[in-house]
């Protein structure tokens, strides 16, 4: 049975759907958008395909906040002693930076979308506000975080993979079966 908490040798059930849920968020959220711009703005999907991103980046807001609280109050398992001290600090340096990533990505969205004068529908549950009157200044300038950010996350993103099948085809260790729902060797 796998603990719903993390454990000194493995991440545990909640972490292991926060984690994969988030990501999966992420990566349909890039999809959606990148589609769009082969989708004519007369067609009624161009506009769902922009509705859906935003109504599930702020699901991403919420989910990764909690993430971060159970992040804060849970134990994390330690990376094998043989792990090379300088990738060790990699590991972490990238980790603290995704978890900061996964909360400002949404909410430069978010930003870009209140000042551009245009409301966020939560799936129908609730709807954030825009300002009655768009400010194109500041739009612009969450457009512009918003759009650097979604390329640091892609660099970021490539060399947690990267680190993550450097331990299970190099080290083959047990850091990537640690975040999958498998039992460790
Ligand atoms: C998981 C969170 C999110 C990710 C990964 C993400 C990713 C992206 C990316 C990659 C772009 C294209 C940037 C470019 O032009 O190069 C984009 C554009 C955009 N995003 Fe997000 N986003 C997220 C959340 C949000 C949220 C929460 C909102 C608003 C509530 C939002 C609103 C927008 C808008 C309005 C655009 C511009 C679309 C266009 O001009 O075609 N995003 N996003
Ligand atoms: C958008 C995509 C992703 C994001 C934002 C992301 C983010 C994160 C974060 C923030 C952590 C640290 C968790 C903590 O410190 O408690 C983590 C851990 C981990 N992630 Fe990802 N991740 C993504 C995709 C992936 C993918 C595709 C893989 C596998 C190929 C992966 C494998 C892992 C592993 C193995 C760990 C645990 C590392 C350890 O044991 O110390 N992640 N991820």
């Amino acid at each position: 049975m796998l603990p719903l908490k993390n454990t000194t040798q493995r991440f545990g059930v909640i972490t292991q759907l926060f984690h994969w849920i988030i990501a999966g968020i992420i990566i349909v959220n890039y999809y959606l958008v990148y589609r769009r711009d082969y989708i004519p703005e007369t067609n009624p999907d161009n506009l769902a395909y922009i509705l859906l991103h935003k109504a599930l980046g702020v699901t991403v807001i919420i989910l990764g906040v909690l993430f971060v609280i159970w992040r804060l109050t849970n134990t994390k398992p330690l990376l094998p002693s043989s792990t090379p001290h300088y990738e060790k600090i990699l590991a972490k340096a990238t980790h603290h930076t995704l978890l900061v990533l996964i909360l400002l990505m949404p909410l430069t969205g978010l930003l870009l979308s209140v000042f551009g004068g245009r409301p966020t529908s939560v799936f129908g549950l609730f709807t954030i506000p825009a300002l009655a009157e768009a400010n194109k200044e500041w739009q612009t300038i969450f457009y512009t975080l918003h759009e650097w950010i979604s390329y640091i996350i892609i660099g970021l993103v490539s060399l947690h993979v990267l680190g993550a099948l450097k331990h299970q085809f190099f080290y083959k260790d047990n850091v990537l079966r640690r975040i999958l729902p498998v039992k460790l060797k």
